[in-house]
């Protein structure tokens, strides 16, 4: 369907999710649900969209700003919230260009996010086909408890009735409201002007707009989606865990799909951003979300995170790690125990073994640094090895500011080492084990920068009194 507007009501408190954060502004794998239900817009292009928002709106203004979309997107405030029909009021009293609009509007919740495009197209096509007036997408579900029911009267729909209005009969029906419809903006939206908030919770209900428009002799349908779980609305914490749980069901059948073992599903738990090539293992323990990337015949995990944008190569082992906004080449050993985070970029054939921690660092092909070591703010060549203990002291606390490591290839750090940036050693360069190197090295040489080994002949066998005294002079 073309030329359509979109309606996102956004504006309400989740009053019983108990939380600071505006109910549409909470992650389901680190994105807010109301970005979810843009990204499902995004999949059926929308002539423009307008949220409504309301409490919290400040925060969600700024989250919104933050976001990119693929049409233009406004808000309108509803302030106080009086209910979803009082919501849509607002679109009507606020937006004076689209009084004129003779089109379609597809409204949708800001607290459903598991929705996807296809069924959208499914609710617009019924809309059209069947050249209605108002078509509501419904949906059969085994415990309807907290949706709206729809009645119908013969095969047509009548009204829709909240749970908390409807009578025993009436919370018997199965058929549920989903809250998502599709109407004739220049016919149905004068009703709004007629709802009352004449109901057990006092609001003003967008639902009792379909009865209103059977009365006037519109024509209203409704659409039937197969898979309920869709249009799962996130009222409580329980439903977002829920939600999260079939999201993760979702990604891990279509990685499977793809061909990625995943051993153990029900302890794995992936984004639907994350994108895995086949013949990587997943094991269990992991959580990985946000725009991440795996090549083919990887092994991430076990327990193993990943987070903010990551890109791996192929025939990657990242172990019980932590991975945030990095980028590791082919044939990488990572962990166990390894943190990589803030702007790493690691060539092929690298090892950052246990208890390293990377820091917006690069790091050239086939350098090793296997345990025990801090690399933050630095560059490292190709062929480095970086010993044990190692420290890129990159951190000035009394001017507050960071400074870099640069390491030339070939370069050689002994054990236990402090560099104090900024600093650079050269090219095949060699660093004692114990030192703290605050002056460049160049090429070739080696820098020794610790106390000198003293030796005391003998000196333990006489406090033991196993020898003669040492002679006085
Ligand atoms: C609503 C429907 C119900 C449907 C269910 C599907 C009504 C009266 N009921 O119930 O039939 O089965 O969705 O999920 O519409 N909102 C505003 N302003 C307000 C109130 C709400 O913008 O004044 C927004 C909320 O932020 C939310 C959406 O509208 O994103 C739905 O509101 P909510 O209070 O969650 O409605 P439900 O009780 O779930
Ligand atoms: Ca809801």
């Amino acid at each position: 369907m073309k030329g359509f507007r979109a309606v996102i009501m956004a504006a309400g408190k989740g009053t019983r999710l108990k939380s600071e954060l505006p109910k549409v502004l909470h992650p389901l794998f680190g994105k807010p649900l109301l970005m979810r239900v843009l990204d499902t817009l995004s999949g059926v292009q929308a002539e423009e969209a307008c949220v409504i928002i309301g409490h919290g709106r400040e925060q969600v203004t700024a989250a919104l700003a933050a976001y990119e979309t693929n049409f233009p997107l406004r808000t309108v405030v509803q302030e106080p919230q009086l209910g979803t029909g009082h919501a849509l009021q607002q679109v009507r009293q606020q937006l004076e260009d689209w009084a004129g609009f003779m089109g379609n509007v597809l409204i949708l919740s800001g607290d459903v996010p598991l929705l996807t495009a296809k069924s959208l197209e499914h609710l617009l096509q019924a809309h059209q086909t069947e050249g209605n007036d108002l078509t509501l997408l419904a949906a059969t579900m085994q415990n309807p408890f907290g949706y709206g029911r729809v009645i119908t009267e013969g095969r047509s729909v009548a009204r829709i009735v909240e749970q908390k209005d409807a009578t025993e009969a009436e919370k018997q029906v199965q058929l549920i409201n989903t809250g998502i419809y599709c109407l004739n903006w220049a016919k149905i939206s004068p009703l709004l002007d007629q709802l009352s908030n004449n109901n057990a919770q006092g609001e003003f209900y967008l639902t009792d707009v379909i009865a209103l428009a059977v009365k006037a002799g519109y024509q209203v349908g409704s659409a039937h989606l197969d898979d309920p779980d869709e249009v799962l609305g996130v009222n409580s914490r329980a439903d977002l865990a829920l939600c999260h749980d079939i999201l993760n069901r979702r990604t891990l059948n279509r990685l499977m799909g793809d061909g990625v073992t995943i051993l153990h599903p029900a302890s794995t738990f992936i984004g639907p951003e994350v994108s895995i090539g086949p013949d990587t293992t997943v094991l269990p323990g992991c959580y990985l979300q946000g725009e991440v990337t795996i090549g083919k015949r990887c092994t991430i995990g076990p327990h193993t995170t990943m987070s903010g944008s990551v890109f791996i190569e192929d025939d990657v082992k990242v172990m019980q790690s932590s991975v945030r906004d990095t980028r590791i080449g082919s044939v990488c050993n990572i962990g166990p125990f390894a943190q990589l985070r803030d702007g790493v970029d690691i060539n092929h054939h690298v090892n950052i073994g246990n208890f390293v921690e990377v820091k917006k660092a690069r790091i050239d092909h086939h350098t090793n640094a296997a345990h025990l070591a801090y690399l933050g703010d630095a560059t490292l060549g190709t062929d480095v090895n970086i010993g044990a203990g190692t420290i890129t002291a990159n951190y000035d606390p009394i001017r507050d500011i960071k400074e870099q490591t640069v390491i030339e290839d070939g370069a050689k750090i002994g054990s236990n080492s402090v560099l104090i940036a900024p600093v650079t050693v050269g090219q095949n360069a060699s660093v004692a084990a114990g030192s703290v190197i605050t002056k460049n090295v160049k090429p070739w040489d080696l820098a020794i920068a610790r106390g000198r080994q003293v030796e005391i002949p003998g000196w333990v066998k006489r406090v033991k009194g196993l020898s003669e005294p040492a002679p006085q002079n």
